[in-house]
């Protein structure tokens, strides 16, 4: 198994539940911009689980270095990368911010995942699990720049997973809507749209067991998302959201 973004608590959530189910994998390679605070979770898991595990530096601002990859044969992906920044009111004319966020979330993501890709593609099995937005279903004044970026990230999504359905891999794009994690820490987040990473990792374990396409964390999300792109352009453009 392979987890981008492992310390993403919504990741270890859904990595336990995996665990939790039964499922034990040779490896569980934890990729990881902070080496130190995953390397205490391989050792959990260890402990807990006797589930052996790798940890493995990954900064999505850098060219990945694909030559340390070699090796990893991987079965079940999970990809919890991502970075919200600085939305619109500060961020939007700032160089730096809008560039990390179409790095981490696009732009260095996509070689990444293709390389995984290509690997499940020439085994003829495995399993991506990407966590998107509900902000790239339609872009918003507040935060456009994360939010087209996600864009990017599930037309993508979208794309492998038609190209890879005859080849025995699948692949399940969540959109996740709010969730209470360090990403979210300190904004007004309405708690009735708002999932728990254990929530949300329990959704998307019961959305991968049932070989989802698409899956909205909480249900209400994919109403709220489908009333917002079908709202005629002509008043959505004078909206605030
Ligand atoms: N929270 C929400 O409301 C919400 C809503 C919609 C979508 N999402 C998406 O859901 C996913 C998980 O989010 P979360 O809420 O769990 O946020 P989070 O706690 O901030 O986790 C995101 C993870 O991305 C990894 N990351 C960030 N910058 C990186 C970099 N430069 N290089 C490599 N990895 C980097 C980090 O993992 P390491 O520390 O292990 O490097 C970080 O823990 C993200 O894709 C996010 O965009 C979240």
């Amino acid at each position: 198994m392979i987890v981008l973004g492992s310390n993403s608590e919504v990741a270890r959530a859904f990595v336990e539940a995996v665990l939790e189910s039964g499922t034990r994998f040779p490896v569980v390679y934890l990729f990881t911009s902070d080496r130190e605070t995953a390397e205490k979770f391989a050792r959990h898991l260890d402990v807990k689980y006797f589930q052996p595990c790798e940890v493995i530096e990954l900064d999505l601002l850098q060219e990945a270095d694909y030559s340390k990859l070699d090796k990893i044969q991987p079965g079940l992906l999970f990809c919890a990368a991502g970075y919200l920044g600085a939305g619109t009111a500060e961020g939007l004319y700032n160089h730096q911010n809008t560039a990390r966020i179409i790095d981490i979330n696009y732009a260095k993501l996509i070689p990444l995942l293709n390389y995984f890709a290509s690997k499940m593609e020439r085994q003829r099995s495995g399993t991506m699990i990407v966590l998107s937005s509900v902000a790239g279903d339609r872009g918003r004044q507040s935060n456009f720049i994360y939010g087209s970026a996600k864009a990017g990230l599930t037309a993508y999504l979208s794309g492998l997973r038609n190209y890879l359905y005859d080849k025995k891999v699948h692949v399940m794009t969540v959109k996740p809507g709010f969730m209470a994690t360090k990403m979210t820490e300190g904004l007004p987040l309405n708690p009735k749209l708002t999932a728990t990473p254990q929530q949300a990792a329990t959704a998307i374990f019961k959305a991968y067991k049932k070989q989802r396409n698409v899956a909205y964390v909480l249900p209400v999300w994919g109403v709220i998302m489908m009333i917002i792109r079908n709202i005629p352009e002509f008043i959505f453009k004078k909206l605030k959201l």
